[in-house]
């Protein structure tokens, strides 16, 4: 008796079509060093459709399923190859209107040829999906990635066709916004959706180095280097740490997969003002990895930031990645441009906010000489009570911290911004604080915290586990009355240095009339007055990273002078034009030897 194929009702009656698809999530245990390994990139045009309802998942479409049991053909919803193309990476909402406002799944694919050699382990490195991707290659779900703005590792060696045959990789990308979600569904910020950093296939050794972290030892002597190293396997062997220009040659001991060592030397310091890199390898069995580092130390002694053993007063701009052309999708000239223009302004510090931006900025800085302030996106009203929601963030927190971690520029870790203090948040903010200080002894650790109106002091109970207290305080604009600003500083009294982390107020580029006038040149220009005014007597204010470098596309901000714009910026949402203001803050931080 033949069976024939009921209509496919498994997918239009499923409730429970996800829960296969959020295992196998790729997180920090799964990344690996990769900066200057051999990659091949998968970069290029992708057949493209938007899938609203999910139904690559739902349907298997990744299963290209065409036959039913008896070899008649079935009716499929897709035509993956016929599909219209999108260069990736690239953020869809800038690809064209149809898309500018889409937040959803979209599903790309490609065919790529891939030879095998024996020995050697293939993975697919994505550097950033916003907000959750699940990759399937050759029919097979491989895993799932959570988070907008960290990169993501999945091993490919099994899931590869033999003998160089055509492969097929398919992308769901998912920028819906979640409540439970870091950030959740509330943000100013627009949300980007897509695959909008490099795609790209590493080729390793069987055994290869899966960590390799390298700094300067932050005791105030600036007289030995720490190294450490951490392989695929828990295997027993020896590295070798190589520092041409330091005449450093060092064996170091591998037990189980580990091995660090503190090594007497004195390099030339990196700064601002001297960003001098090291070229650095390290050489395990068949395995090598290079970067170009820069050793410097950051400290905090009583209320003073102190970068190689220097009090140092750091003159910064938050900054968002974004640019009217790409969204987040930031090209290395954009990138670059932002870190010039910081540097016209005077700065040696930039906040980039409130979310890890692509990998190439820390790189950048290196390379350029300016101080970072990097941050996770535990922003405002998370839930603070969902473990989930922790683990996430945590996640993120770790990916950051793993993947930054030997850029010299990256002086201070964020994990959050804004987040009201109750209880919960206070347990869950306090974890991630500390979770970043066992990660990372060598760098501080901070967050932007609200002033506790109440008091209208620096009463955050967060500050105890931090560094550093960063503080948002809108003095002259969302608070009118600039006598508050005096008054937040005389009740105050921390014993920590305080980085004003915002300040500023929204001004349309070249609308002029008085300093009476909310959203004026005019108003913003006298904010930024009063602020440096009176912060730059505050003994315990040791810097500043005004909101913000330029305007940024905000779907919070409808009134007529905003148009779907945050105006705070110094500069234009293009960057062509400079608001007064910024030459206010340029004359302050010109001031500052
Ligand atoms: C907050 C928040 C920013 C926001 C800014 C503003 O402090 O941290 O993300 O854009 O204020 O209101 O413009």
């Amino acid at each position: 008796m033949k069976q024939y194929q009921q209509k496919n009702v498994s997918d239009i009656n499923l409730e429970d079509y996800l829960s296969e698809y959020e295992s196998r999530q790729a997180t920090v245990k799964d990344m690996f060093y990769d900066r200057f390994r051999r990659k091949e990139s998968l970069n290029g045009l992708w057949h493209y459709a938007v899938d609203q309802y999910d139904n690559c998942i739902r349907q298997h479409w990744f299963e290209e399923r065409r036959y039913d049991k008896n070899g008649y053909t079935v009716p499929v919803d897709y035509s993956f190859d016929e599909w219209p193309t999108m260069q990736l990476p690239c953020c869809w909402n800038t690809q064209s209107e149809r898309y500018l406002l889409y937040d959803g799944s979209m599903i790309f694919t490609r065919k790529f040829r891939m030879q095998k050699t024996t020995g050697e382990r293939i993975f697919l490195k994505l550097g950033g999906v916003n907000y959750i991707c699940r990759v399937f290659l050759n029919k097979q779900y491989l895993g799932m990635h959570r988070g907008g703005s960290t990169p993501a590792y999945f091993e490919i060696t099994d899931a590869l066709q033999e003998d160089n045959a055509e492969n097929r990789i398919i992308l769901q990308a998912d920028s819906t916004r979640r409540p439970e979600q870091v950030p959740t569904e509330n943000t100013d910020w627009f949300n980007y959706g897509g695959v909008y950093r490099d795609i790209e296939l590493i080729r390793v050794p069987e055994v290869f180095i899966r960590q390799f972290r390298i700094a300067l030892v932050p005791d105030g002597k600036f007289d030995k280097i720490c190294v450490s190293a951490a392989l695929s396997q828990e295997c027993d062997t020896k590295a070798s740490l190589v520092i041409p220009e330091l005449g450093i040659n060092y064996t170091i001991d591998i037990r189980a997969g580990k091995g660090e060592a503190v090594i007497e030397a004195s390099p030339m310091l990196w700064s601002p003002q001297d960003p001098y890199l090291y070229d650095v390898e390290l050489i395990c069995g068949e395995d090598k990895v290079t970067d170009k580092v820069g050793f410097r130390e950051i400290r905090v002694e009583g209320r003073d930031i102190l970068l190689n053993g220097k009090q140092i007063f750091l003159k910064g701009i938050s900054c968002h990645e974004e640019s009217v052309e790409n969204g987040k999708g930031l090209t290395t000239e954009e990138r670059l441009e932002n870190i010039r223009i910081a540097k016209e302004l005077g700065c040696n510090f930039m906040r980039v906010a409130h979310y890890p931006h692509n990998e190439e900025m820390a790189q950048l800085a290196d390379r350029e000489g300016i101080l970072l302030w990097e941050e996770i996106p535990v922003y405002w009203a998370i839930r603070f009570t969902r473990e989930a929601t922790y683990q996430d963030a945590q996640n993120q927190l770790l990916e950051l911290i793993n993947r930054d971690w030997n850029r010299a520029s990256v002086i201070i870790w964020s994990v959050g911004n804004e987040n009201a203090d109750t209880d919960e948040r206070l347990e869950f903010m306090k974890n991630l604080a500390e979770c970043a200080h066992r990660e990372d002894s060598t760098r501080l650790v901070s967050a932007a915290c609200l002033v506790s109106y109440q008091e209208m002091a620096i009463a955050d109970r967060l500050a105890e586990y931090l560094d550093v207290i960063g503080l948002n305080e809108y003095m002259g604009w969302y608070t009118p009355d600039f006598g508050m600003l005096t008054k937040l500083f005389e009740n105050s009294d921390p014993s920590k240095p305080v980085i004003v982390t915002e300040f500023g107020a929204d001004a349309m580029p070249g609308h002029r009339r008085s300093i009476y006038d909310k959203g004026t040149e005019d108003c913003q220009t006298y904010v930024f007055e009063k602020q440096i005014e009176t912060l730059k007597d505050i003994p315990y204010v040791k810097g500043m990273t005004p909101w913000i470098l330029y305007d940024f596309r905000c779907p919070r901000r409808t009134s007529m002078i905003q148009g779907y714009y945050n105006r705070k910026g110094l500069l234009s949402p293009d960057k062509k034009y400079k608001k007064p203001a910024f030459f206010v803050l340029q004359k302050f931080y010109r001031s500052i030897k």
